[in-house]
């Protein structure tokens, strides 16, 4: 690890980039988008201009960058592997480091290879040796990358892929998400367990979306067990995987599955905490839908140009849930989707401020990565929201630095070297 405070920004290979083919663009021809007119395509440009967008990170101050590879272009076949992808991923790893700056690489950033699902996906038990074959290729390719998030938000994916049919593959069965969940994390466990056995003696994390659940009506007691059901299966049950190894996931109103994961607490090296926002939960009890979550603009801040609440507060209760773990922390995203520059400032302010404390009062994280560098692709929205440090042009693909950015490098010069972290 570096002797500083990892302060960066974050991508994923899709959002910025796009890919000739994998599930979303399959998603997309489908017309199972939100607005079907909508196709990522080449996104944000990325691919083209990759030199000139990652000179920027050390030009708003950051020392670290978290993004991730894209399966279907490194593993277009099943078991063949193609060179020049990964040659790429060489070349941008080393073109990082000569720049200062840390990589820190997603191996599963939401997409996958089109022949992955034809083969069964994550319910088919032998995803598991796949994605293990990916860390190792992937691992063999970038022997200098020593900080790795194996999976994006495994929960989440899990619940809009098999539970919400919100994202590929589209699924609407508790007995598939189970499976694919159990393989998903047995997966991921032996792909760390693999990039830690090489020599780099890498460091593997999964990349947890946290959310801050309250009941909708806090004078009903049935909306706060829902609220506290929320917060168990999206928030501590892998949280307690990870310090146990067994895994206990119960949905309200569709049923439970339980299993053990030995390896997983040694293969985890670290927690990482992707944090937005706050949702709040009403009860229903009807069959098939036990609750409704509700965004709320409940201080005043306003909605974001996703919906979601700006919270600052339930950041603060998310890294305390986090430390339980007993794992050093990294906060992997955290950011806002907004056309007004100035709310983005003030949401750097005020999620910077929560960081501040926690760093006082001895919670160990050792980095945060805003969402994001870019304006970029965003799953359920498209091109609408704007997340970007750097606003992007999309008819020229222009990048126009925000003033956010220099807010960005000021408040880094204060959290970078104001501590050191545990050597990898
Ligand atoms: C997170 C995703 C990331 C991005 C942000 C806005 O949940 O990991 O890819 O879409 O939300």
């Amino acid at each position: 690890m570096t002797e500083n405070f990892l302060w960066g920004v974050a991508t994923s290979a899709y959002q910025i980039e796009g890919a000739p083919e994998n599930d979303w663009t399959e998603w997309e021809r489908l017309g199972r988008l939100k607005e079907r007119e909508v196709r990522c395509g080449v996104a944000s440009g990325h691919r083209e201009r990759w030199r000139q967008d990652l000179s920027f990170l050390p030009a708003i101050g950051a020392n670290a960058y978290r993004y991730s590879i894209e399966w279907s272009r490194l593993e277009p076949r099943p078991g063949e592997f193609d060179t020049a992808a990964l040659e790429f991923e060489s070349e941008r790893a080393g073109f990082l480091r000569a720049c200062g700056i840390e990589p820190v690489v997603t191996l599963l950033h939401y997409t996958h290879p089109a022949w992955f699902w034809r083969a069964g996906g994550w319910e088919n038990r032998d995803s598991v040796g796949w994605f293990r074959r990916l860390a190792e290729r992937v691992g063999a390719a970038l022997p200098d990358v020593r900080i790795w998030v194996t999976v994006n938000e495994p929960i989440t994916f899990i619940l809009g892929g098999y539970l919400g049919g919100l994202i590929p593959p589209g699924k609407k069965s508790f007995a598939a998400a189970a499976k694919a969940l159990e393989h998903l994390l047995r997966a991921q466990t032996e792909a760390a367990l693999a990039l830690a056995e090489r020599p780099s003696g890498a460091r593997c994390g999964l990349a947890h979306n946290m959310l801050d659940f309250a009941p909708d009506r806090p004078d009903s007691a049935l909306d706060r067990r829902l609220a506290y059901a929320g917060e168990a299966l999206y928030n501590s049950a892998l949280i307690e995987a990870i310090s146990t190894g067994r895994m206990w996931w119960s949905f309200p109103g569709e049923g439970h599955v339980e299993f053990a994961i030995p390896d997983l607490p040694r293969a985890t090296g670290y927690l990482g905490v992707n944090y937005y926002s706050r949702v709040h939960l009403r009860f229903r009890g009807l069959p098939g839908a036990a609750g409704e979550f509700f965004y709320r603009d409940r201080s005043g801040r306003g909605l974001t140009d996703t919906n979601w609440e700006i919270h600052p507060q339930g950041f603060d209760r998310v890294l305390h849930s986090a430390a339980r773990a007993g794992l050093p922390i990294l906060v992997t995203e955290n950011g806002i989707a907004t056309d007004d520059d100035r709310l983005r400032r003030s949401f750097l302010h005020e999620h910077t401020l929560i960081l501040a404390h926690h760093l006082a009062a001895g919670t160990p994280i050792e980095g945060y990565f805003h969402w994001s560098l870019l304006d970029n692709f965003e799953w359920l929205e498209g091109f609408r929201p704007r997340f970007g440090l750097f606003e992007v042009d999309y008819a020229t693909f222009a990048r126009r630095r925000r003033p956010s950015a220099d807010l960005f490098a000021a408040l880094g010069r204060r959290f970078t070297g104001s501590r050191r972290v545990r050597a990898g």
